[in-house]
């Protein structure tokens, strides 16, 4: 998941949406599509079309083309439909979820099963309408994405050998997710038990919360002492000058790292930037990695010298922050969703960031803020999860007059949550996933392993586990695979006319 912190007002560098989470884009070898010509195998990266309903609620409103990706390549009669929603991303280059590269293609390679990946209605070409304008926007809903998935299953005539025989009523579908899709896998079994046989929902962000403060305790835990040290005591001291009444110290404090004409808040919140660094990391990022080198910066002294796991404390840490702020935070500002700047104008559509942005400012909320008093902080309390929704009013003009508060306690209650008790659904978990608070191996879930549902926790970052690549360094995440491979094994066996 791309998930979610929004803009904060209306200055140009607190307009940002942070990286959505999302799940991890895979290469497709070589190899595969000489093997795919050479068995004169439609391309892999071939695109297909569904007529989706524009809106489940009135049928009436017609039809639009949803983009598809497929592959029979493996498929044996009887074997299962492997499907995943690509969730908040144009889903073109995510085809690769249908090969071997990913758990899912290992599964259906496995299993004699087809793979398909379906793009979510309002991302990339998949638009009910030619525009993301808010009216069209309305229809951009979790009930309607998971509506999509259910009548997509029920009604694809899929491009294969007996095509429009392959329904959920005749053999198993197995709904593979991760993140934000990983969390669609859970809602959509809650809201539809009998037509999925099987889930598997990586780094499933169940849980919404308005003010996910939580996001930032995987990696204040597992980062390198020293860096969190020092983090630590600068986000304690911008906070202390912030909330002080030096108005001179706070303006040559934010002079020091470029950003002199904005806000204490604004300020406050770029700060987080380089922390949001920590969300692309996987088991094969190696030292150069961009939340490492964001360590580096300030770990690491002119001499060469990389300081204690205490740190090098504030003085050196607040220059060396400083110093690279302003030679790369010049670079983050286009992490900005598309404003309705001309009202009359059409928005183009394949703009993820708004679409995402659309979704959390109206049901997902997932601020990105600091803790509350008592609790150690990596970034600074100064911006409030108010703050962050004001930008939902910036980017959405016409739809919001002030800032948006998602019921995310009744969606909670509607999908379950933590809560969830489903048969065949299988969690896999990172701990060093910064959305691991919002899944069910969160500190705070209640949620507990079962043979049913069960959850692996291993110790990958965000949905490591799909990608074949990315679990291969970790043997931990190596170990959930597996595990969830002997799961489809004995719950495959289980399908009605598996017997017959
Ligand atoms: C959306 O945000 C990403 C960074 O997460 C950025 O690379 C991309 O350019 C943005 N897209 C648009 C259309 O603003
Ligand atoms: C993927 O499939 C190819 C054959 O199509 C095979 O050579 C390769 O070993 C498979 N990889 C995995 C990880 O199963
Ligand atoms: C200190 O920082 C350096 C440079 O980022 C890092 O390589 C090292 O692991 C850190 N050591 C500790 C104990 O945190
Ligand atoms: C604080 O840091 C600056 C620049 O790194 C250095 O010149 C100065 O001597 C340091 N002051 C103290 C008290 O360590
Ligand atoms: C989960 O169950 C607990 C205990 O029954 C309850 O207090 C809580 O409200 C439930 N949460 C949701 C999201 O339904």
């Amino acid at each position: 998941m791309r998930l979610f912190v929004i803009a904060l007002g209306v200055s140009v560098a607190s307009a940002l949406v942070p990286k959505p989470p999302g799940i991890p884009l895979v290469e497709v070898p070589g190899h595969l599509h000489e093997n795919a010509r050479l068995l004169a195998l439609p391309p892999y990266d071939m695109t297909y079309y569904f007529d989706q309903l524009i809106d489940h609620d009135d049928p009436s409103k017609g039809t639009f083309k949803q983009r598809y990706w497929h592959t029979a390549e493996f498929y044996q009669q009887g074997g299962p439909i492997i499907f995943m929603n690509a969730g908040e991303v144009n889903a073109a280059p995510y085809y690769g979820y249908i090969l071997n590269v990913t758990i899912n293609g290992v599964v259906a390679q496995k299993y004699g099963g087809a793979a398909i990946v379906l793009e979510h209605r309002f991302f990339g070409l998949s638009n009910p309408y030619p525009n993301l304008n808010t009216e069209s926007l309305e229809l951009l809903t979790i009930h309607q994405s998971i509506e999509d998935d259910v009548y997509f299953a029920k009604n694809v005539v899929l491009p294969q050998a007996n095509g429009d025989q392959l329904g959920p009523d005749k053999v198993p579908w197995i709904l593979f997710g991760g993140s934000y899709p990983g969390a669609l896998v859970s809602w959509t079994m809650v809201a539809h038990p009998d037509v999925f046989w099987i889930g598997y929902a990586s780094s499933a962000v169940v849980q919404a919360d308005i003010d996910f403060w939580r996001y930032y305790e995987p990696m204040r835990l597992n980062m390198p002492q020293n860096c969190s040290a020092d983090v630590e005591a600068v986000v304690a001291y911008v906070d202390e000058v912030m909330t002080g009444s030096d108005v001179e110290a706070q303006i040559a404090l934010r002079t020091s790292f470029g950003f002199g004409g904005s806000t204490n808040v604004d300020f406050a919140g770029a700060l987080r930037w380089d922390l949001w660094l920590w969300q692309d990391l996987q088991p094969n990022t190696g030292p150069g990695g961009a939340f490492y080198r964001f360590c580096d910066d300030l770990e690491v002294n002119s001499n060469g010298v990389s300081a204690s796991a205490d740190g090098f404390g504030l003085n050196h840490t607040l220059t060396a922050w400083a110093n690279r702020f302003k030679a790369t935070a010049a670079a983050k500002r286009e992490f900005e969703p598309t404003k309705d700047l001309e009202a009359r104008a059409d928005i183009p559509v394949d703009d993820p960031n708004r679409s995402w942005t659309w979704i959390v400012c109206n049901e997902l909320g997932s601020s990105l803020v600091g803790p509350p008093l008592g609790e150690i902080a990596v970034v600074s309390r100064l911006v409030t999860w108010q703050d962050n929704m004001r930008g939902c009013v910036t980017t959405f003009p016409e739809a919001f007059s002030t800032f948006p508060i998602p019921d995310v306690a009744a969606f909670n209650t509607k999908y379950q949550g933590w809560n969830v008790t489903l048969d065949r659904l299988f969690f896999a978990n990172g701990k060093r996933d910064p959305w691991k608070e919002m899944t069910v191996s969160a500190v705070l879930s209640p949620a507990v392993s079962t043979d049913r549902q069960p959850i692996g926790l291993s110790n990958g970052f965000h949905a490591s586990d799909l990608v074949m690549q990315l679990a291969a360094p970790d043997p931990t995440i190596v170990a959930v695979q597996d595990s969830f491979i002997q799961y489809v094994e004995t719950w495959l066996t289980e399908w009605p006319s598996a017997s017959n």
